[in-house]
């Protein structure tokens, strides 16, 4: 019989929200438990458009708007056979940021429609579950100061959460809101609870399709 599948988990959130911590911390759990697991990250900034997408970021070059949110997908769709053939092999994908990171800072700037965003990513492998750690603007801005990378302001970061709010009414995509005011051991109580289940139920189900 071929082997179960791994689930596809993602978590997503505004700067400050924890995200990169608790995706380490899931990391480090699931192995513990004897789980086939591995940790993604968008943008990949070891590929070509990596690159580029990284000297965007840290203004070492401008690229138009629209220029950069495709390749920000080009470099989700640039994995999705590596995707596909670890989830297949029964291994587990715990990714920092995806498509919907991708829709909400280009949603956030001026001139810009969600369902313009989305199509790009249309068609994606679809994850199993979605967590969104959320922290208010003040919390976050308690956690210290942004850093020198485009988009870290706190007025672009209220933006991208307004957009994360919007796409988290889509009924399609297995969304869990974690409170990331929490200790950083609760916030992963919680994730681990909500990626346990998934796991579980992932194994007998196809891998889905985003957004279509
Ligand atoms: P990070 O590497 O610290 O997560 O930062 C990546 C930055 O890129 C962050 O500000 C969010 C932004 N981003 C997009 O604008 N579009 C995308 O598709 C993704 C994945 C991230």
């Amino acid at each position: 019989m071929a082997c179960k599948r791994g689930a596809l988990i993602v978590l997503e959130g505004v700067d400050k929200a924890g995200k990169t911590t608790q995706c380490q911390k899931l990391l480090q759990a699931l192995q513990q438990s004897g789980r086939p697991v591995e940790m993604m990250r968008f943008p990949d900034r070891s590929t070509t458009i990596g690159q580029l997408i990284s000297a965007y970021l840290q203004k070492k070059s401008d690229l138009e708007d629209h220029t950069v949110h495709l390749l920000f997908s080009a470099n989700r769709w640039e994995m999705v056979p590596l995707m596909k053939k670890k989830l297949e092999q029964g291994i587990t994908l715990v990714v920092d940021r995806y498509a919907f990171s991708g829709v909400a800072f280009t949603g956030a700037k001026p001139g810009f429609c969600l369902d313009w965003c989305m199509k790009p990513d249309v068609g994606l492998p679809k994850p199993d579950l979605v967590m969104f750690l959320q922290l208010s603007p003040v919390e976050a801005a308690l956690r210290g100061q942004f850093g020198e990378e485009r988009y870290e302001t706190s007025s672009f970061q209220r933006a991208v959460q307004q957009k994360f709010e919007h796409l988290m009414k889509d009924p399609s995509i297995n969304w869990q809101v974690i409170d990331a005011s929490k200790s950083v051991d609760d916030v992963h109580k919680d994730i681990t609870t909500h990626s346990l289940n998934t796991i579980n139920t992932a194994h007998n189900l196809p891998l889905g399709e985003l957004w279509k």
